[in-house]
């Protein structure tokens, strides 16, 4: 049980699990989404290429996002498994994951969909906010920080992320429903996917989770 993949809507707390499972279950997470903002923050080659994808809350292109994830899959922490969030975000991405493993003589261990309705996701990241130098999440309803705009990890400013408008939040789930939602199916076939009732207080979610993969 080595490689997990979290596949759900925008906000239907994949990284907030991940960030939860890596400890339990220690192994890096991967999240394409946080190694593009960085790359969008340091304004490298990658950042200017996706940046205006990513305010739309359209995709980035595929070369771009195999060509990082091939090399971040050949780091030293990635080599006894890890939680891949936000990654494989439609078919083509996925095949070329499995091709990756395969050549490897790996695979994915498990695949974990998260389900919310869409009203909730949109409350749930609307109501969001990142930590600009630490990345921790907080959510001014159900996570507040203590003090207002600080971050109580290590006291950065805590910032609403630009794709976070509601505007973007609703395309985010149609690109979602278009693009990512078919691997529900792909990797049901596989038989190798969970569905999780995601539409429910933290504790419960991450103990169903849990209960897909076993506790450590
Ligand atoms: P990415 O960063 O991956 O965003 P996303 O998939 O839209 O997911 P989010 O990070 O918005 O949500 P989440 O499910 O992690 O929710 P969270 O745990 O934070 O991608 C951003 C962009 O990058 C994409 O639009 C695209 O442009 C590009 N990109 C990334 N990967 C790509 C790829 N592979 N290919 C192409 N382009 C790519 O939770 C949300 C909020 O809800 C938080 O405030 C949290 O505290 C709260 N919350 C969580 N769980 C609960 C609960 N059970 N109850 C109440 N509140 C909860």
């Amino acid at each position: 049980m080595n490689r997990i993949v979290l596949v759900g809507p925008p906000g239907a707390g994949k990284g907030t699990i991940s960030e939860l499972l890596k400890y339990d279950y220690n192994l890096p997470t991967i999240s394409t989404g946080d190694i593009l903002r960085k790359n969008v923050a340091l304004a490298t080659d990658l950042g200017k290429q996706a940046k205006a994808f990513m305010d739309k809350g359209e995709l980035v292109s595929d070369h771009l996002i195999l060509d990082l994830i091939a090399d971040r899959l050949e780091e030293e922490d990635a080599q006894k498994g890890y939680l891949l969030d936000g990654f494989p975000r439609n078919v083509a991405q996925a095949d070329a994951l499995d091709e990756m493993l395969t050549k490897k003589g790996a695979k994915i261990d498990y695949v974990i969909y998260l389900n919310v309705p869409d009203e909730e996701l949109i409350r749930r990241i609307t109501s969001r906010r990142v930590c600009s130098v630490c990345g921790a999440t907080y959510n001014t309803i159900t996570k507040p920080t203590t003090k207002d705009g600080v971050c109580d990890v290590c006291g950065g400013d805590v910032i609403q992320r630009a794709d976070d408008t509601e505007e973007t939040v609703r395309n985010r789930i149609e690109v979602y429903n278009k693009e990512t939602h078919p691997l529900v199916a792909y990797y049901q076939q596989k038989g190798i996917l969970s569905e999780i009732a995601a539409d429910a207080p933290l504790e419960e979610v991450y103990e169903r989770t849990q209960a897909v993969l076993g506790v450590e």
